[in-house]
């Protein structure tokens, strides 16, 4: 823990930032289960943003895990701290008015929640997505062939199979994609920008 430290403000106050830089930042969050669709609508919605002209970065799950979380497993604390750390790291491009797309099951309820407050507090827009799509679907998807792994045992505790996921009760957008396709997926969540001031 950390102690004697004391936060430095800069000399750019929030809205001479946004005006400077003609964007508002907002955290797209994405949690759903793993094939749900989640790195796909993120990259499409990416391109999407960046041919607009719009300051966009994408965190996905497993790349984070390359690097910065290359730490972390996938019991409960290791979902939890993975979570909470990107959840900063949003916040963070949130705040320099970065489009930040956010791809990670994120299984717990209460870590989505902590990263929305984290963004409320500090006045940053944040958006919750329910990436949805029945783990049934999910695991007849399988493209890299997890469940089946997980299903023989080979790989423990998998969420949605040997570990809980715990799907948005009240999220922003709900995207289900066993029912639409990527561009709708990606329309609907500009729209909802759109209506929101960002775009
Ligand atoms: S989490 O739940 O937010 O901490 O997970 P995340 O950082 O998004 O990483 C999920 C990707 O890791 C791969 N993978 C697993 N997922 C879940 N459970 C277990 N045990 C596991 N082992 C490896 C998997 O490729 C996930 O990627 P997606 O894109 O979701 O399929």
């Amino acid at each position: 823990m950390a102690t004697n430290i004391t936060f430095h403000p800069g000399s750019i106050s929030a809205s001479e930032r946004l005006e400077l830089l003609k964007q508002k930042g907002i955290t797209i969050w994405l949690t759903g289960l793993s094939a749900s669709g989640k790195s796909t609508i993120a990259c499409a919605l990416e391109q999407t943003l960046l041919h607009q002209g719009k300051f966009t970065y994408r965190l996905d799950g497993d790349n984070i895990r390359f690097g910065l979380n290359k730490d972390l497993g996938f019991d409960e604390d290791s979902h939890v701290e993975n979570v909470r750390r990107i959840g900063e790291v949003a916040k963070l491009f949130c705040d320099a008015n970065c489009f930040t797309i956010v791809a990670f099951i994120s299984p717990y309820h209460r870590c989505r929640q902590t990263v929305r407050e984290l963004h409320t507090k500090a006045n940053l827009g944040f958006v919750e997505i329910f990436v949805d799509a029945p783990l049934s679907v999910a695991e007849q998807r399988d493209p890299k062939g997890l469940y089946k792994k997980a299903r023989s045992g080979e790989i423990k505790d998998f969420t949605g199979i040997s570990a809980p996921y715990e799907p948005p009760e009240n999220p922003d957008i709900h995207i289900r994609t066993d029912e639409c396709d990527v561009t709708q997926a990606v329309t609907t969540i500009t729209e909802y920008l759109a209506s929101h001031g960002y775009l």
